[in-house]
């Protein structure tokens, strides 16, 4: 095999490459699809601000829809999951014990820091007024923030939905649950 024969196979290579490449190439710009640029979706009542950690895009600032409107909607099964979390420190049965927190039988509607037996902090005491729907919002959502000096070691939940499902748990800790209004 001489030289030339040699350059003859290795241009017959490369034109078989470059054709493969052309086919590709323009394969591709016959079936290129757009791809749908990801939208940030806003969903009401659904704290976002992990996602906002996560991107760098500037995000609304989240829409705080009233307990009222989520209670509505709320689900208590899921509420009653939601209250295996405070389980830990709340006994929820009428004339339970205080445990690490107070009883939360007939919680919604009643004067702050009242039950029998339980030692406050007097930061939750001081608070004064009744556990409103509004109230155990704020509350559970974080509750060092929402009562500064409270004894409740509990980070809060984050998530709006998960308020509203352990609030409507809560609700029905009663003989007589409060009107959803
Ligand atoms: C680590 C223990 C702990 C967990 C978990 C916890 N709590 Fe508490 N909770 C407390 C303590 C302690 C207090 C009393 C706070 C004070 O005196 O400042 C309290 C107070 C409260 C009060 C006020 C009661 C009153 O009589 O005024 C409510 C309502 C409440 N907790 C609801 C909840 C709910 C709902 C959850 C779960 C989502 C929860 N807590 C989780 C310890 C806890």
């Amino acid at each position: 095999m001489d030289s030339l024969e040699i350059n003859k196979i290795v241009a017959g290579l490369l034109v078989v490459v470059l054709i493969i490449i052309g086919i590709t190439n323009f394969a591709e710009i016959l079936y290129h699809v757009e791809q749908p640029k990801v939208a940030h979706y806003v969903i009401e009542g659904v704290d976002d601000t992990d996602m906002a950690e996560a991107t760098d895009e500037p995000v609304a600032a989240p829409v705080e829809v009233p307990i009222l409107t989520l209670l509505a909607s709320a689900n208590f099964d899921k509420g009653a999951k939601v209250f295996r979390k405070c389980s830990s420190c709340h006994v929820a049965i009428k004339d339970g014990a205080n445990k690490i927190g107070p009883g939360l039988w007939e919680v919604v509607n009643k004067d702050k820091g009242v039950v029998d037996g339980f030692s406050y902090s007097s930061a939750l005491v001081n608070h004064g007024g009744k556990w409103s729907y509004e109230e155990l919002n704020g509350f559970l959502k974080n509750p060092k923030k929402y009562i500064e000096g409270t004894k409740m070691s509990f980070a809060g939940l984050k998530k709006a939905t998960d308020r509203a499902n352990v609030i409507l748990y809560l609700r029905s800790l009663s003989d007589n649950p409060a009107p959803l209004e």
